[in-house]
């Protein structure tokens, strides 16, 4: 459907790749690929795609890592939301988390049909939270729901789009909802300084945060 695209994504391996590969086979879903939004939709995306990752699947082991270090307390309290959903593989990982809701954001129309497609398709996965959803926007400006929220963010743009949109977020508050974000490849970690924040766990491939205070992290 879509040109995969040459990137060098080293710091996926090959066992990953085919552990990704075995969760599309057992659930009947398309999620492993390798896409430039290029490639996909630019006229759509706008602006956004001046500063935006490729598309990549968030690996299968390091996803489950990286949620266990949250608190039962917080996954029941919290909606999870995907911060640039790719084709959903993140949202039906979440799933099996008692989250109260879920909800993907995706910029490029081409990912959010394939998203779409996955999450009404998907087969033999154990759901504690069957409110999930993907919607089409720009994560930078989209409005988010009030109460607490567990952010995940698998590098999907640059430092400027991270420092918005973590900006839109915070914003938006009320002063007893809390943040938690979880960011896999965290190279523009330097944008959520100015913010303030706890770290409550570290992984070689990311780490997991408590943002400070409400409208103040
Ligand atoms: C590395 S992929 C992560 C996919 C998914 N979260 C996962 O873990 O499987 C990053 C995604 O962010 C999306 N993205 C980039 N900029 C965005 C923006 N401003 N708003 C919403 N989505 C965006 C890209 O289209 C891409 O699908």
């Amino acid at each position: 459907m879509f040109a995969v695209a040459t990137t060098n994504t080293a710091s996926v391996s090959n066992g990953e790749r085919s552990a990704g590969r075995r969760f599309d086979r057992e659930h009947g879903v398309t999620t492993q690929a390798i896409l430039f939004l290029d490639d996909l939709d630019p006229e759509f995306v706008g602006d956004a795609h001046a500063h935006a990752t490729h598309y990549e699947p968030i690996p299968v082991a390091d996803f489950r890592a990286l949620v266990s270090a949250l608190p039962g307390e917080v996954v029941r309290t919290s909606t999870f939301i995907d911060v640039g959903a790719g084709m959903g593989r993140a949202l039906l990982l979440a799933s099996t988390s008692p989250f109260k809701h879920i909800i993907g954001i995706e910029v490029s129309p081409g990912l959010h049909q394939v998203a779409k497609e996955n999450l009404s398709q998907a087969r033999g996965i154990t759901q504690l939270c069957r409110d999930l959803r993907v919607v089409r926007a720009d994560a930078r400006l989209w409005t988010y729901p009030p109460g607490d929220l567990v952010v995940f963010l698998y590098n999907p743009f640059d430092e400027i789009a991270l420092a918005q949109c973590i900006g839109a977020i915070v914003h938006s508050r009320l002063p007893d909802d809390r943040v938690h974000l979880i960011y896999h490849t965290p190279v523009h970690e330097a944008a959520l300084r100015s913010f303030g924040y706890d770290e409550l766990a570290r992984h070689p491939f990311g780490a997991v945060f408590r943002l400070h205070g409400s409208g103040q992290i």
